[in-house]
């Protein structure tokens, strides 16, 4: 995957030392003749400025590091493919979608969330399922993550919650972990991710491995056929190897002994040959259908329940090929929630409509240069002609005389031209209303869905639950937030919210109010006269 800039350029013979290694050189390609001592000034002597080699290798070594992901900063990626198995042309024009049995080539990138780069793979976290799919017309990827819903309703509230699950500011702790008064501050005083608290105390958050996961693209996108006829869906990818979890004593303990055992055991099974799998599932409707439920399909916080659509499962993608170099490709490697191909088109979701300016800022800064589309691991697999150019570390400018639009030049001279007929188009879309800050009276519902999720749940699994929500409440040092946590249990599960306030040793509070509330009208937070332990 890495282009290999190596020494056999320009027809110079292939430097070997004596013994048949390859010969080192700088950057320049200047053969090293001695790489344990720079220059100086006799033996005892000092540093000779003109030691180009020592410079050089000094000079790059104190650049090594980019910044890490400001979420998602520790992943594990692998090269594979997607394979069509039901004709789709139904639902979609896109050609990955029309051509059952060929083979897309695919990078997927898995990861936690709230730690850094170092933190340890088993960490209580949500799990990120990024797939980058290198279609015939154009990269497309589906950034999404083990669990089906998300905490936020709009992209706005997002560094409040990645702030809030973070390292608190003051006191650099705790890393990743759930387990803290911010995060339950957060969202206890945030009802619309009540359902994701039940999915990320559940045993999900605590995957066995990256091969036993599901991953959802979790907002409501929309599939366009040649006719331009929208269909609603929601993309799931089912493991073949089936969904298992550890407890949360194998998580401490693998933890402890091996904080690498997911990115090992990812690595271990492609080298041996156990290729993990997965199917993609569609779940489509229109908006008729969308129009009858009583939440709004563009709620990222709710889920569509199989038993009204089921899974229409279409495909298949397989994990088959190690990196070659884990920061030239995993940590290199930029998804986006905007990179979709003809065929395929966004819903006015306001979180997926955030995380499409998101992504592609961070990466410009995180990468260096609005150019991170010509490394390797970004760069289309289908021919790309644009008018784009310069910029640091520029590969591919545009070639001629032309470099702009429209242009009097033929073919052979004027570059690219706009393709009317096959070029993306967004779905038309009637739009009307006042301009304002508020969300639809269809989010307003926090707890129906989260209590359908635990009434789901074997006896074992709820037991699980509200393990971990008493413990990771017992964490939680301001009585308020506690408090505040069980009240909305009790509009989740009565039985759960007694289960987390006998094991904190607490009264139970009354229900949080009100228990469906306008978004407009969430309970104020009050300013916290903090009692620690009290
Ligand atoms: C990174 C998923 C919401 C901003 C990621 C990654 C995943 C992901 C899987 C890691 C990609 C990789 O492996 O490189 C999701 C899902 C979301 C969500 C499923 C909700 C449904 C958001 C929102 C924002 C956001 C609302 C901001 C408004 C980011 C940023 C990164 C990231 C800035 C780092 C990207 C990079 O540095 O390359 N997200 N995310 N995400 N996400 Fe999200």
């Amino acid at each position: 995957m890495t282009d290999d800039l190596n020494l056999d350029k320009g027809g110079a013979p292939h430097q070997t030392t004596e013994q048949g290694y390859e010969t080192m050189t700088t950057s320049q390609g200047v053969a090293v003749s001695d790489d344990q001592n720079h220059l100086k000034a006799g033996a005892r002597g000092p540093m000779l400025m003109e030691d180009f080699h020592f410079r050089e290798k000094i000079f790059h070594f104190d650049h090594e590091r980019i910044p890490e992901r400001v979420v998602h900063a520790r992943g594990f990626g692998a090269h594979g493919y997607f394979e069509l198995t039901d004709d789709c042309s139904d639902v979609s024009m896109a050609h990955i979608f029309n051509h059952v049995g060929e083979k897309t080539p695919a990078f997927v990138r898995f990861s936690t969330v709230a730690g850094n780069k170092g933190s340890p793979d088993l960490a209580r976290d949500v799990r990120g399922f990024a797939v980058k799919l290198y279609t015939q017309e154009g990269n497309w990827d589906i950034v999404g993550n083990n669990i089906p819903v998300f905490f936020i309703q709009d992209a706005i509230k997002f560094p409040d919650l990645i702030h809030s699950a973070k390292q608190e500011p003051d006191r650099g702790f705790p890393q990743a972990q759930t387990a803290h008064d911010n995060f339950w501050d957060f969202a206890s005083l945030s009802p619309e991710s009540m359902n994701m608290i039940m999915w990320i105390m559940s045993d999900r958050t605590i995957p066995r491995s990256f091969r036993f996961m599901e991953g959802f693209g979790v907002h409501t996108f929309k599939l366009v056929n040649a006719e331009g006829k929208p269909t609603f869906v929601k993309f799931h990818w089912k493991p073949k190897q089936g969904l298992q979890s550890v407890v949360w004593n194998e998580a401490v303990k693998t933890n402890g002994a091996d904080p690498d055992f997911h990115r090992r055991d990812l690595w271990d099974a492609i080298q041996a040959g156990d290729y993990p799998e997965w199917e993609l599932g569609l779940q489509l409707f229109d908006e008729d259908f969308a129009e009858k439920f009583d939440f709004d399909v563009l709620d990222a916080t709710k889920i569509i329940p199989e038993e009204l659509i089921p899974i229409r499962k279409v495909g298949r993608l397989v994990l088959d090929r190690v990196v070659d170099n884990f920061f030239a490709e995993t940590e290199q490697v930029a998804f986006c929630t905007q990179n979709i191909v003809p065929g395929v088109d966004f819903t006015d979701d306001p979180l997926l409509q955030g995380r499409n300016f998101s992504y592609l800022d961070t990466q410009i800064k995180r990468l260096g240069s609005p150019n991170f589309t010509h490394i390797p691991v970004n760069a289309p697999k289908c021919p790309f002609r644009h008018f784009q150019q310069d910029g640091h570390m520029a590969m591919h400018n545009p070639k001629g005389r032309a470099n702009y639009e429209p242009n009097s030049w033929g073919t052979e001279e004027g570059g690219p031209r706009e393709n009317p007929q096959k070029g993306f188009k967004s779905v038309p879309q009637e739009l009307e209303g006042p301009k304002l800050r508020v969300r639809s009276e269809r989010f307003a519902d926090h707890y129906s869905q989260a209590r359908q999720f635990y009434i789901s749940q074997t006896e074992v699994e709820q037991a699980h639950i509200g393990q971990a929500l008493v413990f990771e409440l017992s964490k939680v040092e301001t009585p308020v937030i506690r408090t505040r946590m069980v009240s909305h249990l009790r509009n989740i599960d009565e039985s759960l919210a007694n289960m987390v306030a006998d094991g904190l040793g607490i009264e139970l509070p009354d229900p949080a109010t009100p228990a469906k509330a306008p978004i407009t009208d969430l309970p104020p937070s009050e300013p916290l006269s903090i009692v620690k332990n009290g």
